[in-house]
């Protein structure tokens, strides 16, 4: 894997802005190369501000939303009605305000048992991506949006959850971690996550900067912090912050 890249925003509506254009650089780069933009949603509170910037009329449309098909990195095991819902905040932030299809879109199912609901999302991908699981070789998304959790997580990948160690699946249940809300999840597995052409942090607030340091810098292992097992195979990692989620890397990262 290459070095990751770094790009260091003064606040989150900076963050948010400059995650927004990455996203339409990205997404009209796969269209002209690929004739599609295959796209993870992340959850959390700190995408939002990028979400609705993208559903605002200019940056709308420069997006190629008819050849956009949007999936999650995880999900709380709740109703997409439920303000706890990832794809429920990104419906109400993004989705529900620009013209993409109710076919494009690729919501985890969360209205049957938790595992068996991974395994069909699994199925979904694959039935997507043409490939059968039964491959294993993990469907490779042109762009994966995630967050950071302050204990290190990232989707739903929790410290010391045996969803870490899952190679054979492209979905797994998770059960909650110890930051809120305390709900079940199903979560992509670090095969899918490391097969991606590009992986993107979107990391703000100062209760991340012990995180990001221990991340970037190596200082930990997968096991305690998750997101350091983001290591994309042949694909680029960003990562967007703002200076506070930075504040405590060495000088060796901060440009
Ligand atoms: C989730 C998210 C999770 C999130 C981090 C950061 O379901 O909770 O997918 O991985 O990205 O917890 O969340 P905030 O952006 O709210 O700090």
């Amino acid at each position: 894997m290459t070095a990751p890249r770094l790009t260091i925003c003064d606040d989150q509506d900076t963050l948010a802005a400059q995650a927004a254009d990455f996203v339409i650089d990205r997404a009209r780069e796969a269209v002209k190369q690929r004739g599609q933009f295959t796209w993870v949603l992340t959850g959390g509170q700190t995408p939002e501000g990028m979400y609705q910037l993208l559903a605002e009329s200019s940056r709308r449309d420069a997006m190629p939303w008819s050849r956009t098909y949007v999936f999650m990195s995880d999900e709380r095991f709740v109703p997409y009605s439920d303000p706890r819902s990832n794809f429920g905040m990104a419906r109400r932030a993004l989705l529900a305000k620009v013209p993409i299809l109710a076919a494009h879109l690729f919501p985890m199912p969360t209205d049957g048992p938790t595992p068996a609901a991974a395994a069909r999302y699994a199925d979904r991908l694959a039935d997507f991506f043409s490939e059968d699981t039964a491959r294993r070789r993990p469907p490779c998304f042109d762009l994966i949006l995630l967050g950071l959790g302050e204990d290190g997580h990232t989707a739903s990948l929790f410290p010391g959850a045996a969803a870490l160690r899952v190679e054979d699946a492209w979905a797994t249940w998770s059960p909650s971690g110890t930051l809120p809300p305390s709900v079940d999840r199903i979560t992509l597995t670090f095969p899918v996550l490391n097969a991606a052409r590009q992986v993107a942090f979107l990391v703000a607030g100062e209760k991340k900067a012990a995180a990001v340091r221990d991340v970037l810098e190596g200082r930990t292992d997968v096991a305690d912090r998750p997101a350091a097992g983001v290591r994309p195979h042949d694909g680029v990692l960003t990562w967007f912050l703002d200076e506070d989620a930075a504040r405590l890397l060495s000088r060796q990262f901060s440009p």
